[in-house]
């Protein structure tokens, strides 16, 4: 269906493609894997003319084609859904769609016939998605499937997915794979990249390996393992389990009682209390949506609390500025890093002391002190593989992953008293992964109280000492992430009560 031959692409000195050649056959699921800055992103914006090589040839359906930008595309049947969704949320599903699809005046569209459509459409591979529903009232997994909807409607035959399923719960996850399944069923090809090797195995039928912007393996996944991968992705042996002694807790850091905080629908967070000691990892579980979001962000300031008291070390903080909080040795990895993590037109440097810019060292009230400046930045690269070095790029155009390794490094280096982590391992590579889980240990070990949220079930339990499980914003049980099994967390994440006895 699509074949790629020789590409090559350069960003300035950077070369995000080298040679890169690979097969698409029709009627498949390709996955493509590899570490953070390999290239798979610009591999595939090129094939939907996102980017123009440098050199190199597309072939769709044996005949070679000139693919100038995403309408060319389109016209061949290609679609993509980007890593960011690009939806508008003030707007309909159906508006979603149309807009750009049909060109010329909105005003002449037949919007019932459209919808329609839109619904038949969905309906046929039975996504759920309300063609008049407004984008910010959807979950992200029905933004997801709008996305799809919108390539569909296109006709895409060929559709790339760039990490679909980073902000997916695993319900979602589950659902998401059946209808890819349900298209290859009807013909088309998919292409995703991912780095969750499980979910490689679960769904595709081919695998490519990159590294280093070049194309290092091609294997079908019936013939490999997670090991096998992920030695092929890293270029070592991965260490895929967590390994940590016990905690050995001292006082409590954070102690948070009885607090309640209204979202965006309401009540989001009701009556919660809990305590994190220095030296301990305190796992929240919980189907995102349940009031996680809300908790890390009213601790970090930057959401009122309604009632109930937010102490550190035994200090009330609740009134108090994100500045002060960071100054009393609060660290925060937000989970929207567009959104709260960085500044993507200013550099790594500016991004590297953000928050602390305004103090000593980094700034003696008048002036930046450049030399320290670059020294943190420095380490920062080094000590968590942020490629390329350069401290003068613009963080935005660092890859998805380099980008969240920026703001866990940032985070790392003011050695906070007390880390709220959301997401930390989003769209981050397995090699990296294993190096931030290592980190937060040996920060724990150092005395940090880290309270913690993850959509990965499997990362919280590895992780945690201890796991509160939320759901619709209360606390509805403690469980030891050493002998709870994911089924019964599971089932507390949705409702349902902690099994009490033997059976
Ligand atoms: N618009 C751009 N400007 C400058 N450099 C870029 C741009 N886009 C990508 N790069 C660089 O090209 C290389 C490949 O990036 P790419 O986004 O393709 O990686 P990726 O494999 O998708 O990584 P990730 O898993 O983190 O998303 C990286 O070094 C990146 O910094
Ligand atoms: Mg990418």
């Amino acid at each position: 269906m699509l074949e790629l031959k020789n590409i090559t692409k350069t960003f300035g000195n950077v070369t995000a493609n080298n040679d890169v050649s690979m097969k698409i056959e029709k009627g498949t699921i390709h996955a493509i894997v590899g570490e953070n800055g390999a290239g798979k992103s610009t591999i595939m914006r090129i094939a939907y003319g996102f980017y123009r090589a440098d050199s190199g040839e597309i072939l769709v359906d044996g005949k070679h084609v000139n693919i100038r930008n995403p309408h060319d595309a389109i016209a061949l049947g290609i679609g993509m859904v980007h890593q960011h969704f690009m939806l508008v949320d003030t707007m309909t599903v159906g508006e979603n769609i149309i807009l750009g699809a049909e060109g010329g005046n909105p005003a002449s569209i037949d919007w019932k016939k459209a919808n329609d459509s839109i619904l038949a459409l969905s309906n046929e591979l039975r996504l759920g998605v309300n063609p008049k529903a407004l984008i910010e009232d959807l979950s992200v997994g029905a933004q997801q499937r709008v996305e799809l909807l919108k390539a569909l409607y296109r006709e895409a035959k060929l559709l790339i997915l760039d990490e679909p399923t980073a902000v997916l719960t695993p319900q979602e996850v589950e659902d998401f794979f059946n209808i890819l399944r349900r298209m290859r069923e009807q013909g088309k090809t998919i292409v995703i990249i991912t780095h969750k090797l499980e979910e490689v195995l679960a769904i595709s039928d081919d695998v490519t390996v990159m590294r280093d912007g070049k194309v290092v393996g091609n294997v079908k996944t019936a013939e490999t393992t997670k090991e096998d991968l992920a030695r092929m992705i890293v270029g070592r042996d991965v260490l895929l389990r967590v390994e940590k002694t016990d905690a050995n807790p001292g006082d409590a850091v954070l102690s948070v009682e009885n607090l309640s905080v209204t979202g965006k629908h309401g009540e989001a967070l009701s009556g919660v209390s809990f305590k994190v000691q220095g030296g301990e990892i305190v796992g929240i579980a919980g189907i995102e949506g349940n009031g996680q979001t809300e908790l890390i962000e009213a601790i970090a300031g930057l959401i009122p609390v309604e009632s109930g008291s937010i102490k550190l070390y035994g200090r009330e903080i609740s009134k108090l500025s994100v500045r002060k909080r960071t100054e009393l040795g609060i660290g925060h990895i937000p989970e929207d890093r567009h959104r709260r993590g960085l500044l993507l037109n200013s550099d790594l440097e500016e991004n590297a002391i953000l928050g602390v810019h305004y103090r000593a060292p980094v700034s003696s009230g008048v002036f930046l002190n450049s030399s320290v400046i670059e020294k943190r930045t420095r380490e920062i690269i080094e000590n968590f593989d942020i490629r390329p070095p350069n401290p003068q790029l613009a963080a935005k155009s660092l890859s998805g992953g380099n980008q969240q390794k920026l703001i866990i490094g940032r985070e790392f280096e003011l050695n906070p008293k007390l880390l709220l982590v959301s997401q930390p391992t989003r769209g981050v590579d397995i090699g990296a992964i294993e190096f931030i889980h290592r980190k937060l240990i040996a920060l724990r070990d150092a005395g940090t109280a880290v309270l913690l949220v993850s959509a990965e079930l499997e990362e919280v339990t590895a992780l945690a000492d201890r796991l509160l499980v939320i759901y619709k914003g209360k606390f509805v049980g403690e469980v030891d992430p050493k002998v709870a099994s994911n089924e019964e967390i599971g089932l507390m994440m949705t409702g349902g009560k902690k099994q009490q006895g033997g059976n």
